[in-house]
């Protein structure tokens, strides 16, 4: 079962040294602050528990609307992350996020 430092790695080798002046590496953080992200304090990244429904799942496909708001598919800018990464990162939402 894939871990949140698994979790850390597929964001962190998908922007390389990029720099993030939007909104960070918002993914160094702890898992329990992680999981209750509110990206500019409106769209909630994780839907409890289910990595389908999640917008940080949903927006690695493609551009979504959270909230009234648009943003463009992530990560902006750089190479997609591959599907098979995408699909790690939804099944560690519907395990609950292990630590
Ligand atoms: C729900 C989750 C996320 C939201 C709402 C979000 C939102 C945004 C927005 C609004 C921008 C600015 C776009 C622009 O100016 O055209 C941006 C930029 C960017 N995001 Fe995200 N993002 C999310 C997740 C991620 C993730 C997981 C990654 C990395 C894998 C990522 C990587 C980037 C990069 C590389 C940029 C361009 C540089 C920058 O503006 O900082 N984002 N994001």
């Amino acid at each position: 079962m894939a871990t949140f430092a698994d979790i850390q790695k597929i964001f962190e080798d998908a922007v390389g040294d990029a720099r993030l002046p939007t909104h960070g590496r918002f993914w160094q953080t702890t898992r329990d602050q992680f999981v209750d992200i509110k990206m500019f304090d409106q769209c909630p990244i994780i839907v409890k528990w289910s990595g389908k429904d999640s917008p940080l799942v949903q927006i690695l496909r493609a551009d979504i609307d959270c909230f009234g708001e648009a943003y463009p598919k992530m990560p902006e800018g750089l190479a997609d992350i591959p599907e098979d990464k995408i699909a790690i990162i939804s099944q560690w939402i519907d395990d609950k996020a292990p630590e």
